[in-house]
C-alpha cells in the first residue's frame, strides 16, 4: 500500500510544487512506483512543471464526476519511468469535492503505488482541508522568511489537529546568509515551529530555466544533491540535512561568499 503524504505550507509560492515534482523524480530514480497528484484545483500546475501539459487528456474533476477511471487520468513523466502525475483540473469545483472524493481516487491507486505524493493549494481554505484530510503525513513546505514562518506555524497546528505527522522542508536556503546569521538556521526554525526538519534545499538557479529539480540532461546541481537527501530521509526515516554552507567555509568559501555579495 503507498503512503499518502501531502505537501502543503500555508504561504503560496514557497516551493510546494517544486518539492512535490522533485520528490517524485527522486524517489522515482530509486526504483519507487510514486502517483503525484495535482489537488491545486483552479490554479493547477504540476504537470507544466513535470513538462507533460500537453499529454493531459483527463483531470481529477474527470475522475472525481466519474468520466474515467484514476489509472486513465495518469500521465507518466518523460523523465522518470514509474513516476505518474494525476493532474488537477483548471476550473474550482466550488468545494464540492471534498477529502473523501480524493480519499476514493488514493483507495484505487494505493495498492499499485508506493507513493502518492498530493501537490496542496496554497492557504488554509477548503481545498488546504480537502487534500490534508486525504493523507496521512504531511510535508510542511516554508522558506525562512518571517512571512512563511508565521503561516507554515498555523498550518503546522492544523496539520496536527488531523493527528497525521507533519515534517518540516526548509526550501531556498541561502548558505552565504546563513553563515553571515542573516538568515535562521533549519534547526532554529524546526525548534520555532515543533516540528522534526526532514529536508533542507538550496535556493537554486538552475530552476529558473528547468522549473524542476532532476532534470536530465544537466550536470548534477546541488539541489539535486539536496533533493536526493530529502527523498532518502522520506524513504528511511532519517534526519540527515544538506549541508548548504559547506561550500561557503574555509579560505575559498570565504572568497565565494564576499563575491556572492557583490554580486
Ligand atoms: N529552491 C528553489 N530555488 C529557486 N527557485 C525556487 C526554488 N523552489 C521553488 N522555486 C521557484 O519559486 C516559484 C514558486 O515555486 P512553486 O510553484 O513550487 O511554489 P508553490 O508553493 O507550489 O506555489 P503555489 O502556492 O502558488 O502553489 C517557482 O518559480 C519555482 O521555480
Ligand atoms: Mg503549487
Amino acid at each position: 500500500m503507498a503512503r499518502i503524504i501531502v505537501v502543503t505550507s500555508g504561504k503560496g509560492g514557497v516551493g510546494k510544487t517544486t518539492v512535490t515534482a522533485g520528490l517524485g523524480r527522486a524517489l522515482a530514480a530509486k526504483g519507487k512506483r510514486v502517483v503525484l497528484m495535482d489537488a491545486d484545483l483552479g490554479l493547477n500546475n504540476l504537470d507544466v512543471v513535470m513538462g507533460v501539459e500537453t499529454q493531459v487528456v483527463y483531470d481529477i474533476l474527470d475522475v472525481v464526476e466519474n468520466r474515467c477511471r484514476p489509472r486513465q487520468a495518469l500521465v507518466e513523466d518523460s523523465v522518470m519511468a514509474g513516476l505518474y502525475i494525476l493532474p488537477g483540473a483548471s476550473y474550482d469545483d466550488g468545494g464540492k469535492i471534498g477529502g473523501q472524493n480524493l480519499r476514493a481516487i488514493i483507495h484505487s491507486l494505493s495498492s499499485s503505488f508506493d507513493y502518492i505524493f498530493i501537490d496542496c493549494p496554497a492557504g488554509i481554505d477548503v481545498g488546504f482541508h480537502r487534500a490534508v484530510a486525504a493523507a496521512d503525513e504531511a510535508l510542511v513546505v516554508t522558506t525562512p522568511h518571517v512571512s512563511a514562518l508565521r503561516d507554515a506555524d498555523k498550518v503546522v497546528a492544523i496539520v496536527k489537529s488531523y493527528g497525521i505527522t507533519a515534517r518540516l522542508i526548509v526550501n531556498r536556503v541561502r548558505g552565504d546568509m546563513v553563515l553571515e546569521r542573516e538568515q535562521l538556521r533549519c534547526d532554529d526554525i524546526a525548534a520555532m515551529l515543533q516540528i522534526p526538519p526532514v529536508g533542507l534545499l538550496p535556493e537554486e538557479d538552475a530552476i529558473n530555466t528547468c522549473n524542476c529539480f532532476l532534470t536530465s540532461g544537466r550536470g548534477k546541481t546541488e539541489g539535486d544533491s539536496a533533493m536526493e537527501l530529502l527523498a532518502d530521509n522520506v524513504l528511511n526515516g532519517t534526519e540527515k540535512l544538506y549541508d548548504v554552507t559547506k561550500k561557503y567555509r574555509g579560505f575559498f568559501g570565504g572568497i565565494k561568499r564576499s563575491l556572492k555579495r557583490i554580486v
